[in-house]
């Protein structure tokens, strides 16, 4: 079995890569990878050696290069993680979230028509539904819940979902789609929420929590998101939906407080800053669907996620020290500078 992975060198793709890598020794797993601001080589490197595993550094709007390595491959699936994954950065500049998530998933989709494949999976998010209330703990999002978009990110992110489905009634693409909850654990980007706590905290630096840190978020730890994104590809049924999410709901501020308390600073280090613009208040999972079908649970639970992800971040220094000294420092200034 072939496997291009894409976006294989940011979180939650190389995450899979070395989920796939271990559980399968005999797959072949190419990493297709254009390497923006948010994919890391540095991340790859304990794969880079591995005979099974190749990495190309391309776009997947670059059509030519897209069909270049199918004809080099012949993969037998593809997993589509590539994507500009980050609400605040859509929220700037919204130009490159469309042309990656939903042209390059375009792009991507047609070499997989041209050439023949076994899966098309695309992931996606829970972000597609837009927002619950926080006052209606009974509503959860399921895979019938209408799509309903807040920021350009979301936006982009469904529109992808919508061709996908496109792509399987017009040509009979043989796809799947996964919306997940947000997720937590190794090598995340230090401008998400919980990386960025945690680098923060150890330097002593502002906590800084959107407006009254209210807003929920349903965590899940990465591995358990690429164990179920393992058992769709296998067994998930051609042409459905998937919603992946452990039922851990918890409010932004408590998060912060518990990054604090584990790494013994100050609650004065949180600063409440101005709140993000079209912010959704809560994202909750049904994840009964997957659960009946294909017999998918979390396994790691929250408290003991957090404490694993703190760790890595404790012993893997180097790695996000080398990012937030780069030109993620401009970023920072620009989103975080001004913000009161
Ligand atoms: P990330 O930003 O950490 O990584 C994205 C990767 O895609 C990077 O390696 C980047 O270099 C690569 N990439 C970006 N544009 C590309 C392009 N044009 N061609 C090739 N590669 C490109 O993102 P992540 O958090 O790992 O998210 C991965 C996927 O999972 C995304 O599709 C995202 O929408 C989805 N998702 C994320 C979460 C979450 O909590 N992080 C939750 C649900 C779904
Ligand atoms: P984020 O990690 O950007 O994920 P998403 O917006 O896709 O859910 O943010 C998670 C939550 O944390 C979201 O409600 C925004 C909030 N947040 C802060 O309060 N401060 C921050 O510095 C960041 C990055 C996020």
């Amino acid at each position: 079995m072939t496997i291009i992975v894409t976006g294989g060198a940011g979180f939650i793709g190389s995450n899979f890569v070395f989920h796939m890598l271990k559980k399968y020794p005999d797959y072949r797993i190419i990493c297709l990878d254009c390497l923006t601001y948010a994919g890391n080589l540095s991340t790859l490197k304990s794969v880079m050696d591995n005979p099974n595993f190749r990495f190309v550094k391309a776009s997947i709007t670059d059509r030519e290069a897209v069909n270049k390595l199918f004809e080099e491959e012949h993969p037998d699936m593809v997993v589509n993680f590539a994507a500009e994954s980050h609400v605040d950065r859509s929220i700037e500049n919204p130009s490159v979230f469309l042309e990656t998530n939903i042209l390059g998933t375009q792009v991507m989709m047609d070499a997989c028509r041209k050439y023949g494949i076994k899966r098309y999976h695309q992931v996606s998010t829970d972000e597609v539904y837009g927002d619950l209330p926080l006052d209606r703990p009974d509503l959860f999002f399921t895979e019938e819940t209408p799509i309903h978009t807040s920021s350009p990110y979301s936006a982009s992110k469904a529109s992808a979902d919508l061709l996908v489905m496109a792509y399987h009634r017009t040509f009979g693409l043989p796809v799947t789609i996964s919306r997940c909850s947000n997720n937590y654990g190794p090598y995340h980007f230090p401008e998400k929420l919980i990386p960025l706590m945690i680098a923060n905290a150890l330097n002593d630096k502002p906590l800084p929590v959107y407006g009254k840190g209210e807003n929920v978020r349903d965590w899940l730890y990465v591995e358990d998101h690429c164990k179920a994104i393992d058992l769709i590809i296998h067994k998930g049924r051609e042409g459905e939906v998937y919603n992946i999410g452990g039922h851990n709901e918890m409010k932004n501020i408590d998060i912060v407080k518990i990054i604090v308390k584990e790494l013994g600073k100050s609650e004065d280090l949180i600063t409440y800053v101005a709140d993000r613009k079209g912010h959704d208040m809560r994202y909750a999972i049904d994840p009964t669907k997957i659960h009946n079908e294909l017999g998918w649970l979390p396994e790691t639970k929250f408290a003991d996620g957090i404490k694993k992800t703190i760790q890595w971040y404790l012993d893997n220094k180097e790695w996000w020290e080398e990012i937030i000294s780069g030109e993620y420092q401009n970023y920072y200034e620009k989103m975080y500078g001004n913000r009161g």
